[in-house]
């Protein structure tokens, strides 16, 4: 039986940084608010003519050369965004592939808002255990401030740009697999967190009456309940599933939306500071691309060593939620 293996990571940061400070020029907000709210004290922004693609393009290539496995081997390729390039086609899986070279792949994108990661984890998981796949490219890639309502202090100040992808490929080793993926979607909660219009469920006159009606919205408060309660009770499932105790996780990589959820959903699992993985401070809230950009942080800074176990968890529009124990498993040399 083929097991599917985290083979490497990449990520990408555009380099303009937009600070709290800068926000409070904008909106009637201010660093200390924003800090103790969320934990965010800036994040990066895309030049103006930097697209989405060209984020997950040079992620893309980084995980790759990082991986060992040749450009033509990559068999299938998919990207969680929720900010693409375009509206519905091309796919923005597509349009990387082709900037980095890749010919007569399989690629498709998915939305499942900050779960886009995890979710794109089991379908290549999926993929390479069925047998129809090898080496899956997998990008999570976000241009949020085009999507963002810079008048809005409840949003504005949350979001950032960047990209993270990974290289996963079949291995008969079950020690390097990807032990499990959990993800789950409740539409009730629909409303909380969306863009209301733009899609064609909204005639086009409506664009026009409701300005900023195709930016993301927020009930955060609700949003930020709903997220402790599920992922807290998500990650002790999957950990009690595999049989596998906290302590034994070598880096808890949660979804960097607020150092509040992180904070409570660690505490929940006993977790020490040091398994905890932060990048929040730094990037904010950059959806999809917010678990592979926190990765390759550790993998940079040399925290992340071969057969280190992960906890991966995240939550967001959709409702969405999923959970992933996943160990890092480059290929030996
Ligand atoms: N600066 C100053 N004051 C503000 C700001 C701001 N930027 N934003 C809101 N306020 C005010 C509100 O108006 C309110 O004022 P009032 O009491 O006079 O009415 C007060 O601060 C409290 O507002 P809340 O919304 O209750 O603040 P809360 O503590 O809930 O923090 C936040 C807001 C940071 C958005 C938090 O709710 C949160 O992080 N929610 C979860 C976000 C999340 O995880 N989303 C899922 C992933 S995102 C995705 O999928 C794309």
């Amino acid at each position: 039986m083929a097991y599917a293996a985290l083979r490497s990571i990449g990520a990408y940061v555009p380099q303009k940084v937009l600070t709290n400070d800068d926000l409070s020029q904008m909106v009637d907000t201010s660093d200390e608010w924003i800090y103790k709210r969320t934990g965010i004290k800036e994040r990066r922004i895309a030049a103006d003519n930097e697209r989405n693609s060209d984020m997950g393009a040079a992620a893309a290539e980084l995980a790759l050369e990082r991986s060992g496995i040749a450009k033509e081997d990559i068999d299938l390729v998919v990207c969680a965004t929720i900010s693409p390039d375009y509206f519905n086609m091309p796919s923005n899986a597509t349009i990387i592939a082709t900037k980095i070279g890749l010919k007569n792949v399989t690629s498709f994108d998915i939305s499942a808002a900050c779960t886009g990661f995890v979710y794109i984890l089991s379908i290549a998981k999926a993929f390479i255990e069925s047998g129809m796949k090898k080496n899956v490219l997998i990008i999570g890639s976000e241009k949020l401030s085009a999507i963002t309502d810079w008048t809005d202090r409840g949003t504005c100040i949350l979001f950032g740009d960047g990209a993270g992808a990974a290289v996963i490929s079949a291995t008969e080793n079950k020690a390097e697999a990807i032990v499990d993926v959990h993800t789950g979607a409740d539409g009730e909660y629909a409303d909380l967190l969306m863009t209301p219009n733009g899609g064609s469920g909204s005639a086009h006159d409506d664009l026009d009456k409701e300005a900023g009606s195709c930016f993301m919205q927020m009930k955060g408060n609700e949003t930020f309940k709903v997220a402790v309660r599920t992922l807290t009770k998500d990650v002790k499932e999957i950990l009690a599933d595999n049989n596998i105790e906290s302590d034994s996780i070598k880096h808890f990589v949660p979804h960097q939306a607020n150092y509040r959820i992180i904070k409570a959903v660690g505490d929940a699992l006993k977790m020490k500071e040091e398994q905890v993985v932060l990048t929040v401070h730094k990037y904010g809230n950059t959806s999809g691309a917010s678990i592979p950009m926190a990765i390759n942080d550790i993998y940079e800074s040399g925290r992340l060593q071969a057969g280190d176990m992960m906890l991966l968890d995240a939550f967001g529009g959709g409702l969405t939620w999923g959970s992933a124990l996943v160990p890092f498993s480059p290929l030996q040399k």
